[in-house]
């Protein structure tokens, strides 16, 4: 992947960590995100998933995330309670993803 894991980190702070930790099991307003890359969706442990996410069958790999993470709203669609407008800017997903795919 072409992604800057040291950058993504920076995106992290500022567009995920208001709602999400990359600690294993700590849930904040969204589920942990610890080894989010390669983990079926709806899966963190003691986290309250919308409808939405918890009939999501599918894996989250890099792919998979780009499309959620650029337009939640659509990807998960009714329903998804993912209050987050998207990250357009490809660039910074591309490093975002490489930073998360980190964390395991
Ligand atoms: C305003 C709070 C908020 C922000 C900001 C936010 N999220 Fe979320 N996120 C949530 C919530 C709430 C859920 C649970 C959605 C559901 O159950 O429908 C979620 C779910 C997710 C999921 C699915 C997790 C799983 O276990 O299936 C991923 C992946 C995710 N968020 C990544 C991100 C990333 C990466 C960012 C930053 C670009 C981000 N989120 C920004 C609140 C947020």
């Amino acid at each position: 992947m072409a992604g800057d894991a040291s950058a993504g980190s920076d995106v992290f702070k500022t567009e995920c960590s208001e709602c999400h930790s990359v600690k294993d099991g700590r849930n904040k307003k969204g589920p942990s995100l610890f080894g989010i890359v390669g983990r079926a969706a709806g899966t963190a442990p003691n986290y309250k998933y919308s409808d939405a996410l918890l009939q999501a069958h599918w894996v989250w790999t890099a792919d998979k995330l780009h499309g959620y993470l650029s337009q939640p709203a659509k990807q998960a669609n009714p329903g998804t309670k993912m209050k987050y407008d998207g990250l357009t800017d490809s660039k910074q997903l591309d490093d975002l993803i490489s930073y998360l795919s980190t964390i395991h």
